[in-house]
């Protein structure tokens, strides 16, 4: 395969209960219908409130399984609960083996690898760093062993939650440290990469959409294909739209493209908490 077509969509946030996300993501199935990638990945927050409402997460499944293309999943904060970090309060609703279980069985693998157009693409539970369960320390020895076997090929990486904002030494504020991978984790990720040709790191997370490169690496932020954040709640970083990211692989380069589909609403998260 010399093209390898992939589609990002992320923070979907899907609940039986919030019907204004589903319009949305149903407009999203008939672009992924109409365009039929090689394969759609979620990049996490797949359910509204996966830990303390399980059903959010049969029903993402069950509307995710209707698309027309295979699917990867990774898990975000919504789906399993949220990192630990050094320098914020702890989560409400911390990540527990029991809720990474439950993912699993809904979603299969929390991470993965593959290979395709010279390319080797990684997904990560970034949710899982910093947590001191045994899955973290799982994920770093499977994802050296990982590295290894890239060889010259570049990398692609996917996660929930981007890196960093700006750069591997921005400093962690408490204010925003759940945005991003928690330290000390990221300083371990970021050294580990550095050992491979990394081209791109696709996250979601923020519901902004932001496309920027640093030395050799393209970092994309996927917009959430559900909501958008009001600026009185979260500072504007990127773009506050929603949308998904169409990735076009060929051995040696790729090409991007920002989409907002036709049909997907604006819709302020705040209208959903009334
Ligand atoms: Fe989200
Ligand atoms: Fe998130």
């Amino acid at each position: 395969m010399s093209e390898f077509r992939l589609t990002q969509i992320s923070d979907t946030h899907l609940s039986r209960r919030l019907p204004s996300l589903t319009h949305n993501f149903e407009r999203v199935s008939e672009h992924i219908d109409a365009s039929r990638p090689d394969i759609v990945i979620n990049s996490g927050d797949l359910a509204f409130d996966g830990p303390t409402s399980p059903d959010d997460l049969e029903f993402a499944r069950t509307l995710h399984a209707a698309l027309q293309a295979p699917c990867r999943y990774l898990p975000g904060n919504h789906d399993i609960g949220d990192n630990p970090t050094i320098v914020g309060p702890p989560p409400s609703q911390p990540v527990t083996e029991r809720d990474c279980q439950r993912f699993m069985s809904v979603f299969g693998e929390d991470r993965w690898s593959f290979d395709a157009a010279g390319w080797h693409f990684i997904g990560l539970n970034s949710m899982v760093m910093n947590t001191g369960l045994g899955r973290e320390a799982e994920q770093f020895d499977w994802l050296a062993s990982q590295l290894a076997g890239a060889n010259t090929k570049p990398v692609a990486l996917f996660l929930h939650k981007p890196l960093f904002l700006n750069s591997p030494d921005d400093p962690e504020l408490a204010a925003t440290s759940i945005r991003y991978v928690p330290m000390p984790a990221r300083a371990r990720l970021v050294q580990m990469l550095g050992s491979v040709d990394l081209r791109l790191v696709a996250s979601g997370h923020v519901h902004q959409r932001r496309d920027y490169t640093l030395g050799s690496v393209r970092y994309i932020w996927a917009p959430s294909a559900g909501f958008v954040i009001s600026d009185k709640r979260q500072e504007v970083i990127g773009i506050k739209e929603v949308g998904l990211v169409e990735y076009r692989f060929q051995p040696d380069s790729f090409e991007v493209r920002h989409v907002k589909v036709p049909g997907q609403v604006d819709i302020d998260m705040d209208s959903l908490l009334r």
